[in-house]
């Protein structure tokens, strides 16, 4: 059986059902999501777009497991979220979730090498000299191991919180605007690896975005309006995908 063929046949990564989430009360309440269903496949890119304020970051907050929805449910693997206590949650965003961020949120009196291996320190593993080695390949950083992140240029520095998400072989990681700090050519080379770290390992990688350059580096968008999945789009171009928000917003 080809990769392609297992990651067909692979169960999903993350479900959500009919997820709701209510802010505030009275006058001030706000539905932020209002009953949606989605489910990501298992070894794909799928990015979430939407216009501001529809809901993209409370939704991938809902999946991760850092924000409890109003009700609904949501699956990572076979682990149901809603019916975990604080200490599970932790435990699960430890061991199966990876985190990207817009700011990089590296450590800035670690190297590059030691901001990589945080995670798994942290969690008392050992990291996988193949994986480690893959990933650092794959994220092209072998010659900047020993740079601290102010020797490092933005670019390098997404790319170190790439590795930092990879090394632990989540079973999805969650992207919020990864490439949202950077210039257009950095942007291109950590979209590049996202996309190859999915092609090669096998990752899982769910992606808000506003950037209809970066949507396209995945192989599915999903489009939310007013707290509602409205639309998606398979194999999307900067143009589809432009194409359709400009349909959203009107
Ligand atoms: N903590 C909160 N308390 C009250 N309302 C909130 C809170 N967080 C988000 N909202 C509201 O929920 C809605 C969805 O917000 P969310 O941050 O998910 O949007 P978004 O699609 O990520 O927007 P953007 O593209 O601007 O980042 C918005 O109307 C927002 O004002
Ligand atoms: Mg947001």
């Amino acid at each position: 059986m080809t990769l392609t063929e297992t990651r067909r046949q692979a169960p999903p990564a993350v479900v959500a059902t009919d997820l709701t989430k209510v802010y505030g009360q009275g006058d001030t309440l706000v539905h932020a999501l209002r009953g949606v269903d989605v489910s990501f496949a298992t070894g794909a890119f799928t990015a979430i777009m939407g216009p501001s304020g529809s809901g993209k970051s409370t939704l991938m907050h809902c999946l991760a497991g850092l924000d409890a929805a109003t009700s609904g449910t949501v699956h990572i693997g076979d682990v149901e979220l809603t019916g975990l206590s604080d200490k599970q949650l932790t435990l699960l965003r430890r061991e199966r979730i990876g985190f990207i961020f817009q700011a990089f949120n590296l450590l800035p009196t670690l190297t590059a090498e030691q901001n990589i291996r945080l995670p798994l320190d942290i969690a008392g593993n050992q990291a996988d000299q193949v994986l480690f080695d893959r990933v650092i390949e794959t994220v092209g950083l072998r010659d900047r191991l020993s740079h601290r992140p102010t020797e490092l240029s933005g670019g390098q520095q997404q790319r170190v919180a790439v590795a930092r998400a990879l090394i632990s072989k989540p079973q999805v990681i969650f992207a919020d605007e990864p490439t949202g700090n950077l210039d257009s050519r950095s942007g291109a080379e950590v979209l590049s690896f996202l996309r190859t770290s999915v092609r090669e390992l096998g990752q899982t990688i769910v992606m808000v975005t506003h950037d209809p350059v970066a949507a396209s580096y995945a192989d599915r968008v999903v489009f939310l309006r007013d707290g509602e999945l409205v639309t998606e789009l398979a194999a999307p171009t900067p143009q589809s995908v432009l194409d359709t928000l400009v349909r959203l917003e009107a």
